[in-house]
């Protein structure tokens, strides 16, 4: 898909196959949008009479496709909702560009074109352009590769993010935010295709695979995979103690990104890194702590922190940012079997803590310890995990917004920050020594659970005790990383955003 800014006609002349045009709730026809006075004129009245008639009255997602209309030369003009004018903010953006792209989503047209930011201002602009093409992209999604007789029908070549004050826009600002919009959704994209993928296609030499795929497409991108024996040399006994309970090989992968310009504009590739994380449980049956049947398919998006960190390391090499980015992808399946760990087993971690398994179920923060002291060997600025790590995550705050815990305040706030400017949302859950008591055990250094209660806490302790020395922050996407039986790319764009900004500071 071409993604493009438009300042170029006015709506009535614009050449694409639909415009799309936004109507804010009740609106009087004065007081329509530029765009929108424009094809009233031109169509001598048609928008208003619509609106007068009281059929459509703009309200949040509403939609009325017009076709034809004299004076315009767009053979459609798609009028959509915008609901409260006051309350138009970037989520309120995303749900009527989904809106209108569903809408959209049979139809015939290669060009589209989106005239929905007039109520925006300078300020947030840009902000407004990114979000409809990853609102844009987020719904053109699918993944066809399992059905006999399906393909892809669509017709659709370039969406266009179209203004008509021509005052307003800064150009340069305006075509960077739609370039790092189509680079989220390329990153997307990968995270949702690994991450819908089943069980059986998805294992961890897929991951590796992968990721090697993404190295390869990039000169600025390397990869290396331990194997199960090379993590047996570097006693990451908590990982293995998770993937011998498998046919499929454990891997870690490790993917290292050299953007980073020093200020006399050379490749600075000493430059301490950003790490991230990812949890890549391919399937978590739970192991020998079995996890009940019902909905058990859906823990094939186990490993949707390794799908979200492979993606967001796709976005940032599209946009090529002037950081150094370093990704560890822990990978394995969560199975039971005869050499499956059992509960009260007792393993050592690569940090050298005794933990004793009491439920293989909580196997997420078992592989990522490992991963965690293994990525200090970069020395990296800050480390981010990102796990579909609880159950518990789920029930404090649902599927909308992720958790996020740090023993850094300032890495929460920058995470938050980020989440807020690119729709993505994060909460911070508090920590600290009390929840950290949950997980003692009475023979080993820690014990992997920490009782039934503030369970997305307690997991975050638990990997806390690897953290110790850097700036660490953790995100729960259990709630997040699908929503159905579909993967939704997070937190790809929460991630990338918190890249971009790291990037424009360096
Ligand atoms: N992958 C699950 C967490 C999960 C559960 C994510 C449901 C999304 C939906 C994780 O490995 C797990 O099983 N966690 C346990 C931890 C418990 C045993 C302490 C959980 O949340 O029940
Ligand atoms: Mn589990
Ligand atoms: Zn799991």
């Amino acid at each position: 898909m071409q993604y493009k800014l438009d300042t170029s006609s006015s709506p009535s002349s614009n050449k694409s196959d639909c415009i799309v045009v936004a109507i804010f709730a009740n609106e009087k026809v004065a007081s329509l949008g530029d765009a929108a006075q424009n094809l009233d004129k031109s169509s001598k009245g048609t928008l208003s009479t619509i609106i007068d008639s009281g059929d459509f009255n703009g309200s949040l997602e509403q939609t009325q496709m017009l076709y034809n209309l004299s004076g315009v030369d767009a053979s459609r003009v798609l009028m959509l909702g915008c609901g409260d004018k006051q309350a138009f903010d970037t989520i309120a953006l995303s749900k009527v560009v989904k809106t209108a792209s569903k809408a959209l989503k049979t139809s015939k047209i290669k060009s589209l074109s989106f005239y929905v930011t007039d109520s925006f201002g300078d300020d947030n602009l840009a902000q407004a352009a990114t979000q409809i093409i990853i609102a844009h992209g987020d719904s053109d999604y699918q993944l066809l590769d399992y059905k006999s007789d399906a393909k892809d029908e669509s017709t659709l070549e370039k969406v266009s993010v179209s203004m008509t004050d021509l005052a307003k826009c800064n150009k340069t600002d305006l075509e960077m935010s739609i370039e790092n919009g189509a680079a989220i959704v390329e990153g997307m994209k990968l995270a949702k295709d690994l991450a819908n993928h089943p069980g059986n296609v998805c294992t961890p030499t897929y991951i590796a695979d992968q990721a090697e795929i993404v190295a390869n497409d990039y000169a600025n991108i390397t990869v290396d995979v331990l194997e199960e024996k090379d993590m047996e040399k570097l006693g990451m006994g908590s990982f293995l103690s998770v993937s011998k309970g498998s046919d499929e090989p454990g891997k870690m992968i490790i993917l290292e990104y050299k953007g980073a310009i020093d200020e006399h504009g050379d490749k600075d590739g000493n430059k301490a890194p950003i790490a991230l994380v990812g949890k890549g449980i391919t399937f978590d049956t739970g192991g020998i702590s079995l996890k009940p049947g019902a909905a058990m398919d859906e823990m094939k998006f186990d490993m949707g922190g390794a799908a979200g960190m492979l993606g967001t390391l796709k976005a940032c090499a599209e946009m090529q940012l002037n950081i150094n980015v370093v990704v560890v992808l822990a990978a394995a399946e969560n199975m039971p079997s005869a050499r499956a760990s059992k509960p009260g087993d007792i393993v050592t971690s690569m940090a050298g803590k005794t933990i004793e398994v009491l439920n293989t179920d909580a196997e997420g923060r078992l592989v990522l310890c490992d991963a965690l002291t293994y990525v200090g060997k970069y020395k990296p600025e800050v480390i981010i995990d990102a796990a579909t790590l609880t159950g518990a995550c789920i029930i404090a705050l649902g599927h909308h917004i992720c958790a996020v815990l740090s023993n850094n305040d300032g890495l929460a706030n920058d995470i938050i920050d980020a989440g807020n400017i690119i729709n993505d949302r994060a909460w911070q859950l508090p920590m600290g020594d009390d929840y950290k008591k949950q997980l003692k055990s009475s023979f080993a250094d820690l014990g992997n659970i920490g009782g039934r209660a503030a369970g997305t806490i307690t997991a975050a302790c638990f990997l806390a005790e690897f953290t110790k020395e850097y700036k660490w922050a953790h995100l729960d996407i259990a709630g997040t990383a699908w929503e159905g039986k579909d993967s939704t790319g997070r937190p790809v764009p929460l991630l990338s955003q918190y890249l971009i900004n790291k990037a424009a500071k360096s």
